[in-house]
């Protein structure tokens, strides 16, 4: 793993956490976008070389709506940033962590992305991700 990619932050208003971190950062988001199939929409803040990633739910059944009703608003998940997703998978099963989706799937900001189980991980949700090319 080469860098922390991202923070992940779930949030119930993204309209209202946007002008929050702008406040906190001194600077805006640069982009938004609609992860449908994850039934989120995330906000970007760059911060040097890793980035803040909001997340706000958009349909009841999103893993982020489930995350806020259990939880509340905080750190979602930390992800690292890979050069080759497929060998991170094959090594970290060999490692014994388990996977939650071992085929790489479409996430935000062109990356194919992979979830570890967070009881595999002290309770952290752990994102890999690599730049789609
Ligand atoms: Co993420």
């Amino acid at each position: 793993m080469r860098k922390i990619e991202h923070l992940g932050i779930a949030v119930k208003d993204l309209k209202a956490s946007n002008e929050l971190f702008k406040k906190l950062l001194g600077q805006s988001h640069y982009k938004e976008e609609e992860v449908g199939g994850e039934g989120v929409m995330t906000s970007f803040f760059q911060v040097g070389e890793t980035k803040i990633e909001l997340l706000e739910a958009t349909r009841p059944d999103s893993p982020i709506a489930k995350y806020l009703e259990k939880k509340s608003e905080g750190i979602h998940h930390i992800a690292f940033d890979v050069e080759d997703i497929h060998a991170e998978v094959e090594r970290l099963k060999s490692e014994g962590f388990e996977i939650l989706n071992e085929t790489p799937k479409a996430g935000a900001d062109n990356k194919l992305v992979v979830f570890l189980h967070p009881k595999s991980t002290n309770g952290v949700l752990v994102e890999l991700c690599q730049e789609r090319k």
